[in-house]
């Protein structure tokens, strides 16, 4: 058997190589890196990282959403601190209460009398590429980005098949009702890997292979666009133990209902769509070996209102993503062994694998390689 090869254990340990893909995947591509909803109001912010920039998302006077680097203008100092809140008064810096706009710009200056003048207007906060799609927010360090339809719109469509496919789920309109963090000791790609095959689910995944007996065979659905894979006869709905779940979301089709669809949008979100709601996660590289994963779990407003129970719903994926994670972190484990220092193989369903590690390649080297790596 011709079996490829996967990336050496290096490219998972080497904090050279995280700093390059920092560098490029995470600088230069859009990054989901939040819900739109949560800023719900003017005013109201949440800070993330990106990158290893600390960034401001911040929702303006007119409703539009924005980003900003989280330094002042004036002498440096990161502005906020908090995770997330509400600054209705515009954004002030803790150092010497310089005080910016929701729009970014520079609106006072504490005792300067003349701070107005020329140069001032050059002052405001340094904004980055923000835009608010699917109900998500994305944002492109780069500082002239390649546009988002040519990055996240494209996957989108290769997966899917038709531009209008995704539409079915109205992703802007649906609400978080659960929302779960996990820390996970592995390098971001495992995550991504994985998600990316279906070989391990006969081993790792009991209540999905149940929900949906097709991974059972271990082949993933992600290279065939269109495609959902089916609920098991019997099966009421895509919950823990098949039991029932929500109501249907109301603009799919007859045909897609009953059906799940992965997609894996690099660099860092996924997308899972199922008849009554829809599991987002998203990735926060935080070192070579450790990754944080915010998963959302959204569902119609009017399913929300209800008073309908999401625990069974939810408490499917929060099995899967720990069953996940966990293994995950046992492949990390074996990415610092010298057994593994020319790495694996790829069998022929995780043909998917190949094509993100030439991604991830092709990245590391238009930033001039890892230097020091020497597995390259
Ligand atoms: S560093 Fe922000 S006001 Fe001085
Ligand atoms: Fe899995």
């Amino acid at each position: 058997m011709d079996l490829a090869p996967s990336l050496a254990g290096p490219w998972y340990t080497d904090d050279a190589i995280f700093a390059a893909e920092q560098q490029t995947l995470f600088s230069t591509r859009w990054v989901c890196a939040g819900r739109g909803e949560e800023l719900a109001e003017p005013g109201d912010f949440v800070t993330r990282i990106v990158a290893g920039e600390s960034l401001i998302l911040v929702r303006d006077e007119q409703g539009t959403a924005r980003a900003f680097y989280n330094v002042c203008r004036h002498r440096g100092s990161r502005i906020l601190t908090d995770d997330a809140g509400r600054c209705a008064h515009g954004i002030r810096c803790p150092y010497h209460a310089w005080l910016y706009a929701l729009d970014g710009e520079l609106r006072a200056a504490p005792n300067i009398r003349d701070w107005r003048g020329e140069g001032a207007q050059d002052l405001g906060l340094t904004p980055v590429a923000l835009e608010e799609r699917y109900g998500c927010l994305f944002v492109n360090l780069a500082g002239d980005p390649a546009s988002f339809d040519a990055d996240i719109t494209r996957q989108l469509l290769d997966r899917m098949g038709t531009a209008e496919l995704i539409g079915h789920w109205e992703l802007d309109r649906l609400r978080v009702g659960c929302s779960r963090t996990y820390d996970v000791a592995a390098n971001w790609k495992l995550i991504v890997e994985n998600f990316s095959e279906c070989y391990h689910c006969p081993t790792v995944h009991p209540e999905l292979t149940t929900v949906i007996p097709e991974f059972k065979r271990g082949a993933g659905t992600l290279t065939v666009p269109g495609y959902g894979a089916t609920y098991g006869d019997g099966i009421g709905g895509f919950t823990f133990d098949g039991r029932p779940g929500l109501p249907a979301l109301p603009a799919l089709a007859d045909d897609e209902a009953r059906r799940y669809y992965g997609l894996v949008l690099t660099p860092n979100w996924f997308v899972n769509l199922v008849e009554d709601h829809v599991i987002l996660h998203r990735l926060e590289p935080l070192a070579p070996d450790r990754t944080r994963v915010v998963c959302d779990w959204v569902f119609a407003p009017e399913t929300l209102s209800a008073g309908h129970d999401i625990e069974p719903s939810v408490e499917l994926f929060h099995r899967t993503n720990g069953q996940d994670f966990a293994i995950c972190s046992q492949c990390q484990l074996g990415m610092t062994s010298r057994a593994f220092a020319d790495g694996g193989v790829l069998v022929p369903v995780e043909t998917q694998l190949g094509a993100f590690h030439d991604e991830v390649r092709a990245a590391v080297e238009t930033a001039g390689g890892a230097k020091g790596a020497g597995h390259l």
